[in-house]
């Protein structure tokens, strides 16, 4: 008997890389993927929490499936309601509480057991909880992935983070730093291969603390030369880094090794060294922009990419203002940027001297537009030089694809479907902030390996 299973995801890559292994483990259960929650036999809301209005949205989506589930039950069904991830993991009695509805809250290190808990909902008629951290590692527990993956696949190879930044939850959601061995990351890096993906994206909270377990001193670099040298995958990238641990040897990677694109998400957070230590980043800006200095010596061409916070406790005038400065310093291909949000239980919620909220909706403003400049000066120096497209899917009008570049841009091309999956030279002709357009340039049907743009 088939089942429907409607996942909703929200927050990092790393919910979506969860979310399709919950799917896995429900599939020998019976449940296949729907795209609709309507009429669905169970539900699944992988959730964040790291700052309010993305915790605040569950509540509002868990009322709108209370009437889904009390329209199932009048017509003699039964709609099975987990909330999964970060929400689940920071507050799944309040979860239960206020959504009495819900059957299950699992946190992000125990969705293996999922089965189980089903069979335990069913059994208690609802509000099951499981927000362990257990001992045995769910990447041990978790089935072969049942469904390919796409051309781009994510990779988690880490999870967790013991840096503690003082407005961050993930410490608290997410558990200690744990790295997952290399032999089985390489594994699912090869099945994810056979089936069809061409670029892999290794996921962590913290993705540069990755560290092997063998005894040796290998580091992120050496796990991305290790994966480098399986036939067929042509692309690595990794995400998200920290400024503290960018070594020798992956600055090298990034100079040496083909597969690695030219394109690294390095959040700073914060121009001003005031701001940074109260933060608890660990660095100064001079320190930030000295590793940036290191990159781009490895690599010249790397396109640059960061997170922001604006308004964090204490922040002057003049704080933001170095935040402003560096943005322009450097010249970001991307960033996103967001005002601070005060989550219970870090160090910085407590602070006395919270920004306004005015002041923080104009430092954003300010921001986000010094952003949008640097992304469309960019995007528009893209404009003539062709490049290797990773096509990934299929564009907003019929017969176009939408592609990456190296530099992890969008670019929408008229292209056959035929192409989805493969790499193609493509001409840069336009621009704007967001995405470039291209025309198909040489042989179309071509494949590339391990050849880097
Ligand atoms: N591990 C990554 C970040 C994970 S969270 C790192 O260390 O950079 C993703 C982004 O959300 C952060 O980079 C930060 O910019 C933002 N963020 C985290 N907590 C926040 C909060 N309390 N308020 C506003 N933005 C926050
Ligand atoms: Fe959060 Fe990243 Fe800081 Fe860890 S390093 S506490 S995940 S912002
Ligand atoms: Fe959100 Fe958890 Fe990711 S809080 S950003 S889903 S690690």
């Amino acid at each position: 008997m088939t089942r429907k299973l409607f996942v909703k995801t929200y927050g990092c890559q790393m919910n979506v890389y969860d979310s399709a292994r919950m799917a896995d483990v429900l599939a020998p259960l019976g449940y296949a993927p729907s795209d609709t929650p309507e009429g669905a036999d169970m539900v699944v809301i992988n959730t964040c929490h790291i700052r309010e209005k993305a915790a605040e949205k569950v509540y509002s989506e868990l009322g709108r499936l209370r009437l889904e589930k009390e329209a199932r039950a009048a017509r003699g069904g039964r709609m099975t309601i987990a909330v999964a991830g970060c929400v689940a993991q920071a507050e799944g009695e309040e979860v239960l509480a206020r959504a009495p509805w819900v059957d299950i809250v699992v946190g992000p290190q125990a969705y293996h057991r999922l089965p189980e808990l089903v069979a335990r909902a069913a059994r208690a008629g609802g509000g099951v909880l499981d927000t362990d951290f257990p001992v045995e590692s769910k990447f041990d527990a978790l089935p072969g992935e049942s469904a390919p993956p796409g051309p781009a696949a994510f990779l988690t190879v880490q999870e967790g983070c013991d840096k503690f930044c003082a407005f961050c939850v993930v410490p608290y959601t997410r558990g200690a730093e744990f790295s997952r061995p290399a032999a089985a990351i390489e594994a699912e890096a090869r099945r994810l291969v056979l089936r069809g993906a061409v670029e892999l994206v290794l996921l962590g909270q913290n993705v540069t603390a990755w560290h092997g377990n063998d005894g040796t001193a290998t580091g992120l670099g050496g796990l991305l030369r290790r994966l480098a040298t399986i036939p067929g995958l042509a692309r690595l990238r990794y995400t998200t880094s920290h400024p503290r641990d960018m070594d020798d040897d992956l600055i090298a990677a990034h100079g040496n090794l083909p597969q690695l694109m030219p394109y690294l998400h390095l959040p700073v957070q914060s121009g001003s060294d005031r701001i940074l230590a109260a933060m608890n980043r660990g660095h100064r800006a001079a320190d930030y922009l000295a590793v940036i200095g290191r990159l781009r010596r490895a690599r010249p061409d790397i396109a640059l990419a960061s997170d922001f916070i604006v308004g964090f406790p204490g922040e002057s005038d003049a704080d933001f203002r170095a935040t402003l400065a560096l943005v322009r310093e450097i010249g970001y291909a991307q960033a996103y940027s967001f005002k601070y949000s005060a989550r219970p239980g870090t160090p910085a919620a407590s602070l006395v001297q919270q920004v306004p909220e005015d002041e923080k909706e104009a430092r954003l403003a300010a921001l986000q537009d010094a952003i949008a400049r640097g992304q469309a000066a960019f995007n528009g120096g893209s404009v003539g030089r062709t490049v290797e497209v990773l096509f990934e899917h299929d564009g907003r009008h019929a017969g176009q694809l939408v592609g990456r570049t190296p530099h992890n841009q969008s670019v929408y091309v008229d292209a056959p479907a035929s192409l989805v999956g493969r790499i193609a030279y493509v001409r840069l002709v336009g621009a704007n902030a967001r995405s470039l357009a291209g025309a198909l340039a040489g042989t179309p049907a071509m494949h590339l390996q391990g050849v880097a743009g």
